[in-house]
Formats: structure tokens, C-alpha cells, sequence
């Protein structure tokens, strides 16, 4: 059988062995979910990148670039966009390249790229990643981003929602792990109140308090894109939807 994991915060991440797997990253409030939302809005690609520096001087060298992210869950000054997912509309996004820096999200996808087989995933998206992490026939990691180097609830029970559509699309292909157990056994629990699960942990907290309360309902919507993001070279872009 092949082995299904889940990592539980970034420095794990960081430590591993990557040659070889396939890794999803989760960041469901919001960076992923913010990644998925701006390809499905036409944004030609997303360049993850560390600093504001970096995403700043990446846009200005790139005629039509867009600059997006937080720091503390707000744009930075200079920033065309924030971390909302509501910042990447069409209008916005559509054939940009958006250079996109965030406290943990972009940072744990930068850590797997150095596996052999990358994208991002979040709830909405989670069916038709698992799809192709299936025909990626290799061990698969689930790599929660966490906050700010610790653990989080959410990402736990996203990747838990990976977990059991792997296992519906591919039954008896994967052993899940031990954490992919505890993964998939959390979102088994919260599966039809992911909006209250969102609002539940710590950084839905913080978002609330600082004005994001809209995006809770946002990031908890499952299995409402088909879009699995192509990672290449640095970016991520849109392949064509999935059937
Ligand atoms: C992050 O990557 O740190 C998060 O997406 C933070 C946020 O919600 O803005």
C-alpha cells in the first residue's frame, strides 16, 4: 500500500525527505485558499515568495504584476491586495502574475518544492486534489502550513478532508498514517460545520476580530472547484479544470 502522511506543523516540513512524495500544502485561512481563488479567477500564475521585499521588487520588474498577502492579516503598504480571498476577483486577477507573500503560506509551499509532485490545496478544491495525487502513484503528504510555527486546527481538518476523498477515490490504494488518521477523524467530526469549525479555532478568531468574518463562509465551501494548481519552475499556475 502507499504510504499516506500528514504533516502537522512547518518545521517537520522542513526537515523532511521530500524526494520522491507528492505533497499537498494546506493553508485553509486563507493562503491557499487564497492561491486557488485567484487561478480560478484567471490569474495567469502565483509566485510564492518570503519576504514583502521580494514580492515588491518581483511585481515592479514584471509589466501587469500584482503584489498580495499579510503581514499580521493586512496588506502591507505598496500591496495591491491583502490575503482575502475576496481581494482576487476577475476584475482584478485575470492575466496577472500575482506575487504572494504570507506569514505561513507561502512559506510552507516553498519548503515542498522540493518534492517531486506539488500543488495546494484547501477545501475547496480538496476532491480533485485527491484525484491527483491518486495518479501521482506516490507517497503522499498532506503538509499543514500551521501558524506561526505551531499547529492549526484548521489545516488539520482540511487535510483530514483530503484524507477521506483519497480514500473514496482510491479505496485500498493508501495506509494512512497515524496523524492522516487523526486528520481524517477530525474533519469525520466537523464535516457539515466547517463554517463553525473555521470560526472556532484561533486564527478564525483573529480574523474575526480584525474584520475578516466574510471570509470564514469563503474558505469553509467544499468541493466547489475543480482547479488543481501546477506547480512549475517557481509558480503555480491553472491547468485546465478537472473533470
Ligand atoms: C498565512 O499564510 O499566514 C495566512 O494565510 C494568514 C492569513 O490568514 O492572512
Amino acid at each position: 500500500m502507499v504510504t499516506l502522511d500528514v504533516s502537522l506543523v512547518p518545521a517537520e516540513l522542513a526537515e523532511r525527505d521530500l524526494n520522491g512524495w507528492a505533497v499537498a500544502v494546506l493553508d485553509i485561512l486563507r493562503a491557499t485558499t487564497v492561491m486557488v481563488t485567484a487561478l480560478e479567477n484567471g490569474a495567469a500564475q502565483v509566485v510564492p515568495v518570503l519576504t514583502p521585499e521580494e514580492a515588491l521588487a518581483g511585481a515592479g520588474s514584471r509589466q501587469g504584476a500584482l503584489v498580495g498577502g499579510e503581514r499580521k492579516g493586512v496588506a502591507l503598504p505598496g500591496f495591491d491586495c491583502g490575503n482575502s480571498p475576496y481581494e482576487y476577483s476577475r476584475e482584478k486577477v485575470a492575466g496577472k502574475t500575482v506575487y504572494l507573500t504570507t506569514t505561513n503560506g507561502t512559506v510552507a509551499l516553498r519548503h515542498a518544492a522540493r518534492a517531486g509532485a506539488v500543488t495546494v490545496a484547501c477545501f475547496r478544491n480538496r476532491t480533485a486534489v485527491a484525484r491527483w495525487l491518486a495518479e501521482q502513484e506516490k507517497p503522499v503528504l498532506l503538509a499543514c502550513a500551521g501558524r506561526k510555527g505551531r499547529f492549526s486546527w484548521e489545516d488539520l481538518a482540511g487535510a483530514g478532508a483530503v484524507v477521506a476523498a483519497l480514500e473514496a477515490v482510491a479505496p485500498g490504494v493508501f495506509q494512512p498514517t497515524d496523524a492522516a488518521r487523526l486528520a481524517r477523524q477530525v474533519f469525520a467530526e466537523w464535516e457539515g460545520r466547517l463554517k463553525e469549525l473555521l470560526a472556532s479555532t484561533e486564527h478564525g478568531r483573529f480574523l474575526i476580530d480584525i474584520g475578516f468574518r466574510d471570509d470564514l463562509p469563503y474558505c469553509a465551501q467544499l468541493d466547489v472547484s475543480r482547479l488543481v494548481p501546477h506547480w512549475e519552475g517557481g509558480s503555480l499556475t491553472a491547468p485546465q479544470a478537472r473533470a
